[in-house]
């Protein structure tokens, strides 16, 4: 019986020690091993990597043992997987892990603390609840204010559009949502956000009840930011109809072109309406740690909620994000006291049980990769990654700008740039078909893997910097392959 469970976990055992070291050593050669080209991607197409990976069953009816287990998977998985830290890479809002992050990770992962209750996370517990109040003060939150480490963006926005709803229900309809459920006058509210909002607005309000069609999407200016004059204006509308307007869902960093809002304004018309505001920081909460750009979202502080995302323009691992709110009471609405887990009394004795904020139970401990490398790093550590991302895209911009081939979207904010090749007079293929090709070509033959979305009805394609690695020399060695590739 006994041997049968050797090397299980580990424990204060020397034998258990010693396998954990030597596992943990073992996969770190195999890592380093895989990493032996610069590319992003190794290529293979989706067919092929089906067929890599296929298995006749998952669960053999003999275990194969670590070792060979991890002999498979670097071969099948290791060398496929795709290069977030490769300068060639630049697609989406997803990073390269900061190596300390990495290692906070083995660590939150070796004492797999539960941040529902502060029996289950002691010290886990007393570092979030740390963390969450020097970002609340990073963002110019005063007292009073609170947060919770959540899944990521879209659960951060999902927190506090739930909390404005139930503000709003609370406060203007004096209707207690969470015991009674939604009001008959559901089908009224109305939630502002921009037409290039994330998804994640309209997934929200379906998860809240109130459909898709409560979003009122609100044009933007030619910067790509929500026009205010026309949200006031729809608001207006909306109150005349007789519908219920409860809250503005503001983008600090739009997805694809990393626009803000105009957080001024926009806080001007939701306390002329009693609305709540909400900022979706998700990718722009990082510019406040570049000394240069701080300013550009020094506007949070006036927000109701803010989603900062870490795993974003932090580069910190997947999963890391928050939801921070001025006003740390609305967080009532999230409460539900368990005799097992969080009982009253807990409190009371000074027992913090984060699940009482928290629209998860079970929790992992993502604080303390934020705690390590801001610590780590410090301001300037910090300050210079930031304004590197962002002045690479102002590089990048300045370049596509001065060359006719090319045709930019909108002047970048942050540390993304849309833009799209144009076709030489002699091609026959459109520019949509042109610009498609190139970045198929790129992922699958140069190990290159660049965004593409659509802007104005065209195709474009995106360069999302967020890589500090990256130089000016390689931006034009990259624009140098998109045009030979036309
Ligand atoms: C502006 C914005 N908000 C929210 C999200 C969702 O964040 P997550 O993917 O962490 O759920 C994204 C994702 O890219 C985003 O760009």
């Amino acid at each position: 019986m006994g041997t049968e469970f050797e090397h299980l976990v580990l424990t204060e055992k020397e034998t258990d020690k010693k396998e954990y070291q030597r596992m943990i050593h073992l996969t770190v050669e195999k890592i380093l091993a895989s990493l032996d080209s610069g590319a992003a991607y190794k290529g293979m197409t989706p067919e092929k990597l089906r067929e890599r990976v296929h298995l006749e069953e998952l669960l053999p009816e003999k275990g194969l043992g670590f070792d060979s287990v991890l002999e498979e998977a670097s071969e099948k998985i290791l060398p496929n997987f795709l290069r977030p830290f490769s300068t060639s890479y630049m697609a989406h809002l997803h990073s390269s892990a900061l190596l300390e992050s990495i290692v906070s990770e083995l660590i939150l992962s070796t004492f797999n603390q539960s941040m529902d209750s502060w029996d289950q996370a002691p010290v886990a517990t007393e570092i979030e609840v740390e963390v969450i109040r020097h970002l609340c003060k990073l963002y110019g939150y005063g007292e009073g204010s609170d947060g919770v480490f959540t899944s990521g963006g879209s659960q951060s926005n999902l927190s506090g559009l739930l909390l404005a709803r139930d503000w709003f229900c609370n406060t203007a309809l004096s209707w207690d949502v969470k015991k009674y459920g939604l009001p008959a006058s559901y089908r009224k509210f109305r939630l502002y956000a921009s037409e290039i909002s994330h998804f994640s607005m309209e997934k929200s309000t379906h998860l809240m009840g109130l459909g898709y069609d409560c979003v009122v999407k609100v044009p933007v200016n030619d910067a790509m930011q929500m026009d205010a004059d026309k949200l006031e204006k729809l608001i207006v509308q909306d109150l005349e109809d007789g519908n219920l307007p409860f809250c503005i869902a503001a983008t600090v960093g739009t997805t694809d072109f990393g626009s803000i809002d105009p957080l001024g304004k926009l806080s001007e018309i939701a306390k002329k309406y009693s609305l709540w505001l909400h900022a979706d920081a998700a990718y722009g909460s990082g510019v406040v740690l570049s000394e240069k750009y701080a300013h550009k979202v020094k506007d949070l502080s006036l927000c109701d909620s803010i989603t900062v995302d870490f795993h974003k323009m932090f580069l910190l691992p997947i999963s890391c994000s928050a939801s921070l709110v001025k006003d740390g009471k609305n967080f009532e609405t999230l409460t539900l006291h368990a005799d097992y887990l969080n009982r009253e009394e807990d409190e009371e004795d000074g027992y913090i049980n984060l699940v009482d904020k928290s629209m998860q139970t079970t929790r992992r401990f993502d604080a303390l990769k934020v705690w390590f490398s801001f610590r780590a790093r410090g301001k300037e550590g910090w300050s210079a990654m930031i304004t590197r991302f962002m002045e690479n895209a102002r590089y990048l911009y300045e370049k596509l700008s001065a060359n006719s081939d090319f045709e930019v979207a909108v002047e970048p904010e942050i540390s993304s740039v849309v833009f799209r090749v144009l076709p030489g007079a002699d091609r026959k293929e459109s520019a949509d078909d042109m610009n498609k090709r190139i970045r198929r070509k790129l992922l699958h033959e140069h190990g290159v893997v660049i965004g593409q979305t659509v802007c104005k009805g065209n195709v474009c394609l995106k360069f999302t910097l967020l890589n500090p690695l990256l130089t000016h020399e390689k931006l034009d060695e990259l624009l140098s392959l998109i045009l030979s590739l036309r």
